[in-house]
């Protein structure tokens, strides 16, 4: 396992983020870290802006040409430019790509959804090789398929296929809540996969929650690998996410149940 930190940013606006990239910049100074981010909102107000309709099955927005075209150009365009501009400032030697560069992210279609894919594979060298050089991949969830079709990845996905490619130790989910939420709307401070799965079967985890869930399950792959959902607004959110266990959720396979 890697000592490597894929830390996930979710799509509120960049005056929100900038301590958490802050943040980021620190943490970078003394490991390698991977940044991956969504921009649901900033596409919502792009597809709204320029008449294309959307919906969402399951949490994933289903993904027309139309409305890829506009997801590459916001994603990679828009979003990813401004982080990388905001952590270069932060004195972070940043680098934006998109899973399609190089060939990074390595996707296969899911049904019912037009033109999206889940990560299958990772093209790793790539990224340790932005590692060694002191740079801070940052990475646009967007893939291309076995018969290289570009597709969109919902942000979590693709996060949590680079943590297990890269085996890193931790994946740091940051999102606009406080962590995963109860029946009774009280934050767990840890959640297993068969709790995960009861909660999203009976509709407590829904939209968006449901496939961070379970990209986080899906990056523990390997044994002591730790997944943690946390609000990326509250103060010191990343060293708080990696280090403090009553702080945001911690996703853990049946296997470590009982050690959070
Ligand atoms: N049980 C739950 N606990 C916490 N949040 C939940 C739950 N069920 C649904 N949600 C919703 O999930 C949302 C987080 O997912 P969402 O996809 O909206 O944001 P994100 O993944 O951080 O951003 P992006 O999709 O742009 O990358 C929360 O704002 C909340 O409304
Ligand atoms: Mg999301």
């Amino acid at each position: 396992m890697s000592e490597v930190v894929v830390v996930k940013l979710g799509g509120t606006t960049l005056a929100e983020q900038r301590q958490v990239l802050e943040e980021v910049a620190q943490v970078a100074r003394r490991r390698p870290v991977v940044l991956v981010h969504g921009g649901g909102k900033r596409m919502t107000e792009w597809l709204e802006r320029l008449g294309v309709q959307t919906r969402f099955e399951n949490g994933l927005r289903v993904t027309d040409p139309a409305a890829l075209e506009v997801a590459a150009a916001v994603l990679r365009g828009v979003v990813n430019s401004e982080l990388v501009a905001a952590l270069r400032d932060a004195g972070c030697d940043a680098v934006g790509l998109s899973g399609v560069d190089g060939g990074l992210l390595i996707g296969e279609r899911l049904p019912n959804v037009g033109l999206v894919a889940t990560v299958t594979g990772v093209r790793r060298d790539l990224i340790d090789s932005l590692l060694v050089a002191g740079q801070v991949p940052v990475v646009a969830p967007l893939a291309r398929d076995a018969e290289g079709t570009v597709c969109n990845v919902n942000a979590d996905d693709a996060a949590a296929g680079l943590a297990a490619g890269l085996g890193a130790r931790q994946l740091v989910l940051m999102t606009d809540v406080d962590g995963v939420h109860d029946g009774s709307g009280r934050k767990l401070d840890s959640i297993t996969a068969d709790e995960a799965e009861a909660l999203i079967a009976d509709g407590t985890i829904g939209g968006g929650m449901v496939p961070k869930v379970k990209a986080a399950l899906s990056a523990l792959a390997w044994d002591g690998a730790e997944a943690i959902i946390a609000d990326g607004s509250a103060a010191g959110a990343l060293a708080r996410a990696l280090d403090d266990r009553t702080f945001g959720t911690r996703v853990s396979s049946r296997a470590h149940a009982g050690t959070a």
